[in-house]
């Protein structure tokens, strides 16, 4: 079954809140999906997902440094290829997902289009949309054909619990 991971970094649970929402959509069309705290999540889990979603609230015009770094270290986990997907709760300017994307295809994501803004609090129509992103994720990630061979080299290297918000090696 295709694996989808979402990756949040949430101050007050807003976006925390659309990454249940986009697990719930995905899981809903038949992948293994899972929502983890992006300090929590393991290069493991990364590199065996065939999706990545990351999300993260706007702050300062800009993500909060520990999602920078989070982003820096996901070149670690050959992301190429991967399907992606940025999204995030914001106030006023909502930069941090359109960081977000623009990174993961400087790493050679797939990534969907447009990025997933909800302003302060997802209501109802707005989790509505996250599902319906969730969903996207899962169809697009039926259509990438599998590589048997994806990550091998790293989980050989012994990189299994390496927490991809810790550290900076
Ligand atoms: C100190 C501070 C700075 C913020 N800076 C921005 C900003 O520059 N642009 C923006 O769109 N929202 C900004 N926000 C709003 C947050 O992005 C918004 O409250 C969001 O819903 C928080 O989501 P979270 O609970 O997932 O962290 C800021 C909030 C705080 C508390």
């Amino acid at each position: 079954m295709p694996k989808v991971i979402v990756i949040y970094l949430s101050t007050s649970g807003n976006t925390k809140a659309m990454a249940d929402a986009i697990v719930e959509g995905a899981s809903s069309r038949n992948v293994d999906a899972k929502a983890v705290n992006f300090n929590e999540a393991k290069m493991e889990e990364i590199i065996a997902a065939d999706a990545i979603a990351i999300g993260s609230s706007t702050f300062n015009y800009k993500m909060l440094p520990p999602m920078e770094k989070f982003l820096q270290n996901l070149e670690k986990a050959n992301v190429k290829d991967k399907v992606g997907a940025a999204f995030g709760s914001y106030g006023w300017s909502g930069e941090a997902p359109v960081l977000i994307a623009e990174k993961m295809r400087e790493l050679g994501m797939k990534v969907l289009d447009p990025v997933l803004r909800v302003q302060y609090q997802p209501g109802e129509k707005d989790l509505d949309e996250c599902k319906r992103l969730g969903k996207d994720i899962a169809v697009k990630v039926k259509k990438v054909p599998e590589k048997s061979t994806r990550g091998s080299k790293l989980e050989d290297a012994g990189v299994r619990e390496v927490k991809m918000g810790e550290g900076g090696h």
